[in-house]
């Protein structure tokens, strides 16, 4: 994507999705807004958002151009963007050299590829966003997109299941909460746990991936483990496919689970893989009748045997979903975190905000997302460049004294030569001080040594609860300042030599003011992160 020629802002043209039942659009008129202001000049098909109540009016009071016809939209357009992977009567309609940015799937769609490459577009693929560079993470519209599917998933169950989701005393009788078993505990996963939670299931969750456990009992589900011990962490935050023992063992846990469970939602999914089938039809015959499964999976094959993707079936008395549209059936909203992702990923386009859109190939994270580049064809990015190795030190320099980091076991053990000399070095310097100092000076000195060692070992042993190691440190250190001060205000008004010194209560009552602060403060930061992951 290069700067036209005469430097005109860019068109972004948003058309109407043309997938039967693909209800959400690219982008939304609060967004329309904020892409004017990055300089662009905004142009939307008519139609394009009445299925997610997004009416042509609204995208005119934004200061979009409402063009009729998809043929004109994507005449008229230097930069589409669009939700799903255009059809081959799409890419016909695409302006020679023009840009696209929206979902692409370059590994599933070969065909597309030349397709797009033939028309020397620049192609943006939001779904190879490299997903664990956090300065991306504002554009992953995969997890956008995997959170609401999370949510729906429960809120179908619930629509499919016979009962309330919270248990409850009336007059009637006394009703169950239902029990919800979730597998695989990724973004949908999450999403799930946290909704089926909050409606008041009992909810229980497993996962390949042990570093997920906490998340999972942070919203409020039990995690349960298989019986066999292996991770299935397969790097960048993914799964990879388990041992046959672990499959087997992992089979029977799911069977107890089958049985317990009111509603399943599965989400269990290895990159490039087909889905894991975790729940078989034999499990299905010993659920309960009226029981709900919800296969989130089932557009990769699906996590269960009698998965139908698209649809809805009864086997063996249990509901058995198979939706793959399920971000699409909240559009509403969906649509508008999908917008807001392509809004940071256009500002990261147009840093200048000029209107004109520059993919910048030495960015990293641009250079995920442009699988063609000037009708050449750049995917798969090569991977990330890990973060840069120190610098190798120079034989003759003296080694750096490595700085003890904020937390245990970041400290490297010092050279047996260099300790011998630091002791002699102390031992000389103590000796001196014993055979010099005056009196007074020595009862000091004694105290401040035992303070340091005594100050030193509270530090660096104070394990971060509630705070980030860091605040938890600094917390610390501000306690002991603290705790002096107030020994030095509460001290008899006297100095060194004896007489009255007012100043060592100014200067002790300023230091608990300035600890104070960082104290409170801290406190106050941690309030507002709990905050974020509260209802
Ligand atoms: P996904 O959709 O590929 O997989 C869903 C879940 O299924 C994963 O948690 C996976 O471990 C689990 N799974 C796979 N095989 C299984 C099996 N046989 N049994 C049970 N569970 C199985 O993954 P998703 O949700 O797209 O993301 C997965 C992870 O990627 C996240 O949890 C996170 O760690 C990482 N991620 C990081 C982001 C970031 O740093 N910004 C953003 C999004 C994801």
């Amino acid at each position: 994507m290069q700067p036209n020629p005469s430097s005109a802002p860019q068109r972004i043209g948003v058309p109407r999705e043309t997938l039967p039942g693909e209800k959400r659009v690219a982008t939304v008129p609060a967004v329309v807004e904020k892409l004017i202001k990055l300089g662009f000049k905004m142009a939307v098909e008519s139609g394009a958002g009445a299925a997610a109540d997004f009416s042509d009016d609204a995208y005119r009071a934004a200061g979009a151009e409402v063009i009729d016809g998809a043929a004109q939209l994507w005449a008229a357009s230097d930069i589409v963007l669009k939700v799903r992977p255009p059809s081959r009567d799409e890419v016909a309609l695409m302006r020679e050299g023009g840009t696209l940015i929206g979902f692409i799937w370059p590994a599933q769609n070969p065909e597309l590829m030349q397709q797009l490459a033939t028309k020397n577009a620049t192609v943006l693929a939001i779904d190879c966003l490299p997903r664990t560079l956090s300065r991306a993470q504002k554009m992953d519209a995969l997890t956008s997109a995997a959170g609401v599917s999370g949510y729906r998933a429960v809120i179908e169950a619930a629509h499919a299941f016979g009962s309330y989701f919270n248990g409850q005393i009336t007059a009637a009788g006394k009703v169950p909460p239902a029990r919800v078993f979730i597998a695989g505990a990724g973004v949908a996963g999450l999403a799930a746990i946290g909704t089926a939670a909050n409606l008041g299931a009992i909810v229980r969750a497993n996962d390949t991936r042990a570093e997920v456990a906490d998340q999972v009992r942070s919203l409020g589900a039990e995690f349960v483990k298989v019986d066999y011990d292996e991770d299935g962490s397969g790097g960048g935050g993914y799964a990879r496919v388990m041992s046959e023992g672990f499959q087997a063992a992992q089979r029977q846990m799911y069977a107890r689970q089958a049985q317990d469970a009111d509603v399943i939602i599965t989400t269990a999914l290895v990159p490039g893989k087909p889905a894991p089938k975790l729940i078989t039809a034999e499990m299905v015959r010993n659920m309960k009748p009226g029981s709900v499964i919800v296969d989130m999976a089932a557009e990769q094959g699906g996590n269960c045997e009698l998965t139908v993707p698209g649809e809805a079936v009864v086997c063996h008395g249990v509901t058995i979903i198979g939706y793959t549209d399920l971000a699409s059936r909240l559009a509403r909203q969906s649509s508008t975190l999908y917008a807001t992702n392509l809004l940071r990923l256009t500002e990261e386009l147009c840093k200048t905000r000029d209107g004109q859109a520059i993919v910048n190939m030495e960015d990293d994270a641009i250079r995920s997302l442009a699988v063609i580049k000037d009708g050449a064809i750049t995917w798969p990015a090569p991977p990330l460049k890990a973060a840069p190795a120190p610098a190798p030190k120079a034989a003759a320099a003296p080694a750096p004294e490595k700085k003890a980091g904020h937390g245990h076991g970041s400290r490297a053990p010092m050279s047996a030569r260099a300790l011998t000399l630091t002791v002699a070095i102390a031992a000389v310097l103590f000796w001196c001080i014993g055979a010099f100092a005056p009196a007074a000076f020595l009862g000091h000195f004694t105290v401040f040594v035992l303070a340091c060692f005594i100050g030193y070992m509270v530090v660096w042993n104070v394990t971060p609860a509630l705070h980030t190691p860091l605040m938890s440190v600094t917390n610390a250190i501000s306690s002991i300042i603290a705790i002096g001060a107030l020994v030095q205000i509460a001290a008899p008004e006297v100095g060194m030599d004896g007489r009255p010194d007012g100043l060592i209560r100014w200067l002790a009552f300023a230091a608990l003011v300035l600890t104070a602060v960082n104290m409170f403060g801290g406190f106050a930061v941690t309030r507002r992160m709990l905050a974020m992951f509260r209802k």
